[in-house]
C-alpha cells in the first residue's frame, strides 16, 4: 500500500463544508499541487485536524495544510499535534516548531540574532494610551496593532494620530505594535518559499487600492518574481537562524520595505503558510520529494 499523507484542514477549508470560506480555493490549489507531486507514490487525504486520532494516525505523515482555525484553539491544536507525533506520525512542521512560531514574539528572537526587522512594541492588552505612546516612540502618524497569536490579519487594527476610534479602545489580547509601512500599499509584501531549507519560489503580494492587507480574502493579488540577490540572501539567513536542528519541511519568509528603505522580516510562517503553487509550479514536486525523504 502506498504511504498515506494527511493534509490537515478545518471546516473553513474542507470541500463540501457548509462553513467553507471564499478563499478556500487556496486549499484546493495546495492539495492539488501536493497530490500531483506525489502521484503514484503516496495517497493524500484531506482531513480535519479534529478528526478522530485513530483515523489521523493511519497516515505516516501529516502536513499542517490549511488549519486556519488553530489560532482560536492554540492549546487544543498543539495537544493534537503532540498526540499525533506520539502515535508515530511525522508531523510537519513538528509541534516544537509550531509552539515557537505561534507567538509572534519569535520575531524579537530573530531580530536579536540579526534578522532585518520592523521596530515593534510588545504591550500586553494595549489600550488608547499605549497607542498614543507608540506614535511618539516610533515618531510616526500611523500604527498597526496585531495579535501576538494570530493569522490572516484577523483582529488587526490600524490607527492614525487623533483617530476617533481610539477613544476608550482596548485590544483584549497580547499584542504587537508597529509603525504602518506605506511600502505595503506601493510595492506590496514579498514572500519567499523554502522547501526543506531550499529556496523554491518567490512572489509579490499586493492589496487592492485603498486596503493594505494583501490576503486574497481582501482582494489581494500576487505575481511571481525572481527575487533580488540581497532579498534572497536575507531570507536564506533567516532560514539558517531558525532555532531547530533540521530545516522545516516548508517555510514562507514574508518581507516588506521598512521606513528606512530596507526590506525587513514581517513574518517567518512555519505553521500553515499558503505556499502559492500557482506562482511556483514546481512546488508540488519539491514538497512531494521532501515528504518522501522523511518517511
Ligand atoms: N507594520 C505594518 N505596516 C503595514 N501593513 C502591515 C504591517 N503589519 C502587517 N500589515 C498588513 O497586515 C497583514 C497581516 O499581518 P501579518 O504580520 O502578516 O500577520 P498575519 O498574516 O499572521 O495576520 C500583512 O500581510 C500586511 O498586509
Ligand atoms: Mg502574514
Amino acid at each position: 500500500m502506498p504511504p498515506r499523507i494527511a493534509f490537515l484542514a478545518c471546516p473553513a477549508t474542507l470541500p463540501g463544508s457548509p462553513t467553507r470560506r471564499p478563499d478556500a480555493f487556496e486549499h484546493d490549489l495546495q492539495v492539488g499541487a501536493l497530490r500531483d507531486g506525489l502521484a503514484g507514490r503516496a495517497e493524500v487525504l484531506e482531513l480535519d485536524w479534529r478528526a478522530p486520532l485513530e483515523k489521523l494516525a493511519k497516515c505516516q505523515l501529516a502536513v499542517l495544510g490549511t488549519v486556519w482555525d488553530y489560532t482560536d484553539h492554540p492549546a487544543e491544536f498543539l495537544t493534537r499535534l503532540e498526540d499525533l507525533a506520539a502515535a508515530g506520525v511525522h508531523v510537519c512542521n513538528p509541534p516544537e516548531v509550531v509552539r515557537w512560531n505561534a507567538d509572534k514574539g519569535y520575531l524579537a528572537e530573530l531580530a536579536k540574532r540579526g534578522a532585518p526587522s520592523i521596530p515593534t512594541l510588545w504591550p500586553d492588552d494595549p489600550a488608547e494610551a499605549d497607542i498614543h505612546a507608540a506614535f511618539d516612540h516610533f515618531g510616526c502618524d500611523r500604527v498597526v496593532v496585531k495579535r501576538r497569536v494570530g493569522a490572516g490579519a484577523v483582529g488587526q487594527f490600524n490607527f492614525v494620530r487623533g483617530d476617533p476610534a481610539l477613544a476608550g479602545w482596548r485590544m483584549g489580547h497580547a499584542a504587537m505594535v508597529q509603525p504602518f509601512l506605506p511600502a505595503i500599499q506601493q510595492e506590496g509584501e514579498l514572500s519567499l518559499i523554502f522547501i526543506a531549507g531550499m529556496f523554491s519560489h518567490a512572489l509579490w503580494k499586493r492589496a487592492v487600492p485603498g486596503d493594505y492587507r494583501i490576503q486574497s480574502l481582501y482582494g489581494g493579488t500576487e505575481h511571481a518574481v525572481t527575487p533580488d540577490a540581497d532579498d534572497l540572501a536575507q531570507a536564506e539567513a533567516v532560514i539558517a537562524m531558525l532555532p531547530f536542528e533540521a530545516p522545516p519541511l516548508y517555510a514562507r519568509i514574508d518581507m516588506v520595505r521598512g521606513l528606512d528603505g530596507r526590506m525587513a522580516l514581517i513574518e517567518a510562517e512555519l505553521i500553515e503558510p499558503y505556499l502559492y503553487p500557482r506562482q511556483g509550479p514546481q512546488l508540488g514536486e519539491r514538497l512531494g520529494e521532501a515528504i518522501l525523504a522523511r518517511l
